[in-house]
């Protein structure tokens, strides 16, 4: 399937990645400190069939088996990331050393398997003893976040290049502290889009530090979603635009164009009320940035119901419809390749000043089917194969786009899910946590050598 591939320019970066929480396990060791994720999943009712990542996929101490996979297959670099309660038990104060040693421990072992590592700061496990102090509905997280950030990179920065402050704020807001089927299981409104605002200063905090300790590359990993109205009738595009400042302009606008998103009255009414901004946040969470990264998985299409009275930070007065009549992945997603040129496309058109992209995260939770040995995934396979291309006509019709990370190298702890959805592209036996490479392994791997012996 790789043959008549088209090529993408020399020194583009082919990745996996990964997150802590997903797959390390080892949730009480070494002086990690509970997270919201841990509190979370160890409560009843919360998870698929109650799943918590307290082993998962056992990474913590089976790392150079994991990074010799990474190496097998060719991959220039490896996104993971780096959990907040491992470095600092409480959220703020000392450092746990033994913490920071694993990450130490893991960054030389990629380099000594010729892998770039790329280090989220914060994908989802805030400190619960953070969250009894307010968590992100509170201005003191972002603060904290913006010292565990210089910790890390003080420790990291020297090996490490390429940095992600947040990993998808969308979902710590809003699937977190309004719809709560995410850690902490909130259901706010102010309370919501105070957390939304306090992650864009905690970037911004994060971005400080960062360049402070001269990191070269610093970008975020944003969820953004191509969306679609029903019809052209006025009330959907209205829903459009209640959407797309929900789940898009939340971020962009203040992160590229420095600005609060314009249609935020209509979307949220009263819940909205700026208590929690302040003069100067703005400048702070608009730094500059090396590069957006961007995780996509599929288009969202969006239909008006009446505007309910706003009680939680999603009550939009909006549905999502399914118009694509195509093949859904077991998350229930429709693949539209297509969709992700035009997410891209679209940015590039709306924010003239779009850094350099990567992508994050992209890849299928299948079905797989295990026979001896092996692993069959034709869906995942074709899955990837059509979002590259996609992505490489982004590209040509102008997107500066610089790499590419598959989600993710190990089947992992899907969060509310559990183990029920698998995106590896090596499947994990959670019996035996015997990792056994899938088609879509060999796939990418020939893919990406491939690529090589073209330039
Ligand atoms: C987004 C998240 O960043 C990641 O943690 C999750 O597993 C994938 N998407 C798939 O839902």
């Amino acid at each position: 399937m790789t043959t008549g591939f088209p090529l993408f320019p020399p020194g583009f970066t082919f990745g996996a990645a990964t997150a802590g929480y997903q797959i390390e396990g080892a949730y009480d060791e070494d002086g990690r400190g509970p997270s919201i994720w841990d509190t979370f999943s160890h409560t009843p009712g919360r998870t698929a069939g109650g799943a918590t990542g307290d082993t998962a996929c056992d990474h913590y101490h089976r790392y150079p088996e994991d990074v010799a996979l990474l190496r097998g297959l060719g991959v220039d670099s490896y996104r993971f990331s780096v959990a907040w309660p491992r470095v600092q038990p409480d959220g703020r104060g000392p450092v746990n050393e033994k913490g920071l040693d694993f990450y130490d421990r893991l960054v030389d072992e990629l380099l000594a398997a010729g892998i770039s590592p790329a280090v989220t700061l914060y994908h989802w496990d805030l400190p619960q003893a953070l969250e009894d102090r307010g968590g992100w509905r509170v201005r003191e997280t972002a603060e904290f976040f913006g010292a565990y950030a210089g910790l890390v990179a003080e420790r990291l920065g020297d090996r490490v290049g390429r940095w992600m402050t947040l990993n998808e704020p969308y979902c710590s807001a809003f699937v977190g502290y309004a719809e709560g089927r995410h850690a902490p299981g909130a259901r706010e409104g102010t309370g919501a889009l105070a957390a939304a605002h306090h992650l864009l200063l905690a970037h911004g905090h994060a971005v400080r530090a960062l360049r402070a300790v001269g990191a070269r590359e610093v970008g975020i990993a944003l969820n953004l979603d191509r969306i679609e109205a029903a019809s052209d009738s006025a009330a959907d595009l209205a829903a459009l635009r209640r959407a797309e400042t929900l789940h898009n302009e939340v971020w962009t606008e203040p992160l590229l164009a420095g600005r609060y998103p314009q249609d935020e009255a209509a979307t949220w009414g009263e819940l909205a009320d700026g208590s929690y901004r302040r003069d100067g946040d703005l400048g702070i969470i608009g730094a500059p940035l090396d590069f957006l990264g961007i995780n996509f998985y599929r288009p969202v299409t969006v239909a008006d119901t009446a505007l309910p009275i706003r009680r939680t930070a999603v009550d939009i007065g909006v549905r999502e419809t399914d118009p694509y009549g195509t093949r859904h992945t077991t998350m229930g997603w429709p693949v539209v390749p297509r969709s992700f040129t035009e997410l891209l496309v679209g940015l590039r058109d709306r924010y003239l000043a779009l850094p350099p992209v990567f992508i994050t995260e992209n890849g299928s939770a299948e079905a797989d089917t295990v026979e001896a040995g092996t692993v069959h995934d034709a869906e995942r396979v074709s899955y990837l194969h059509d979002h590259l291309h996609a992505l490489r006509a982004a590209m040509e019709a102008g997107v500066d786009v610089r790499g590419y990370y598959v989600w993710s190298l190990l089947d992992n702890f899907e969060w509310a899910r559990g183990y029920t959805q698998r995106f590896g592209i090596v499947r994990v036996d959670y019996g035996t946590q015997q990792r056994t490479p899938k088609d879509s392994y060999r796939w990418y791997r020939d893919l990406i050598a491939s690529h090589r012996s073209h330039h």
